[in-house]
């Protein structure tokens, strides 16, 4: 019978039996699937593993941080970390169409991966945690004709978007392949992953970027970091997190009139996103108590500067998408 415990003791055997003595690269994005990976391999191989954090900029208020903390202190896996701030925020600088902003994102991440790697390389393996559904989805799209063997085309968070080098199509290690959502988030508490990123919402690999409508800008990004930071404080302090599929602020590139003390403003409005759904295809929007509305929108309007406005999105999916780009 399938138990958490046996899958993580044979998990680290198969790891070791088609590793050997080779080293393993793994893109670590701070989302379950990629830490639970981190962490069977780190068990499996040791120092053999190379875990990168790049870091986009484009990441939660403290996610960096926190994710590298939670990796070096209570797991003892060190975390090779790539600061790309500059580099992304060039790439996206004056881009005001959505599938651009996420195509120059995918194809930064690539080169940056690429230059990475090969400082840090070289490597035999690339871990991905690719899931049960996704080897359904890309059957046979990946496998070597010559060998049968997996091999890597795209980064998985990032699969939406060009498709990695030739020179880096690393063979794959894939221990999770035969797991559900499900079966993963109790493999990631069994070995002691916080709840935080056990049960945390579905973040886009894009992140704020695609959360500010139209050009992304380092000023806009700190804003909309402030606000999404005050929604996440605010439902987790009333236990009301795990109510909603994803809530979350975006930013919009247009101001409007407020008053504030005897000053007139002109400032962007902030749009709460709040809903619930069962696989992120199709989704609801949550109805929120007002008084949660209310607390939400004061501390956004007193505490984040440059903000004068919020309002509440009111429309399911279809016809509306979760994300607004
Ligand atoms: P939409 O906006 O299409 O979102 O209704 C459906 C789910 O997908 C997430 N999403 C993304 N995830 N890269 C990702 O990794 C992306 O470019 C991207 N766009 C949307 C979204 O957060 C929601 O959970």
């Amino acid at each position: 019978t399938w138990t958490t415990e046996t899958f993580v003791e044979e998990s680290i055997k198969d790891i070791r039996a088609k590793v050997g003595d080779k080293r393993v690269l793994l893109a670590l994005s701070g989302g379950v699937d990629s830490s639970t990976l981190a962490f069977l391999l780190h068990q499996a191989i040791g120092d053999q593993l190379t875990c990168m954090f790049i870091d986009q900029g484009f990441m939660r208020k403290g996610e960096p941080e926190r994710l590298v903390e939670i990796f070096k202190n209570k797991f003892h896996i060190p975390v090779e970390y790539v600061m790309a701030r500059d580099r992304f925020l060039k790439q996206v600088d004056g881009v005001t169409d959505p599938e651009l902003k996420r195509r120059r994102i995918g194809h930064e991440f690539i080169q940056v991966f690429e230059e990475e790697s090969k400082k840090l390389g070289p490597f035999d393996y690339l871990a991905q945690g690719t899931l049960y559904p996704d080897v359904i989805e890309s059957a046979d799209t990946n496998v070597d004709p010559k060998t049968g063997e997996r091999v890597a085309v795209k980064i998985k968070s990032h699969h939406n978007v060009g498709g990695l080098p030739k020179d880096l199509r690393f063979k794959l290690v894939e221990p999770l392949r035969k797991l559900f959502k499900d079966e993963v988030r109790n493999v990631a508490r069994a070995i002691g992953l916080p709840e935080e990123i056990v049960r945390r919402h579905p973040f886009p690999g894009p992140g704020l970027a695609i959360r500010i409508v139209g050009e992304v800008t380092a000023e806009r990004l700190n804003i909309l970091r402030d606000a999404d930071f005050i929604v996440r404080d605010e439902i987790s302090q009333q236990g009301m997190y795990h109510d909603y599929w994803q809530a979350f602020a975006v930013l919009l590139p247009i101001r409007s009139v407020g008053v504030m003390g005897d000053k007139r403003t002109y400032a962007h409005p902030i749009v709460l996103r709040f809903i619930t759904s069962e696989d992120g295809m199709t989704a609801d929007w949550a109805k929120v108590p007002y008084d949660l509305l209310e607390t939400i929108s004061n501390r956004i309007v007193n505490e984040v500067k440059g903000v004068n406005r919020v309002v509440y999105d009111i429309t399911s999916k279809p016809p509306g998408t979760i994300e607004w780009e």
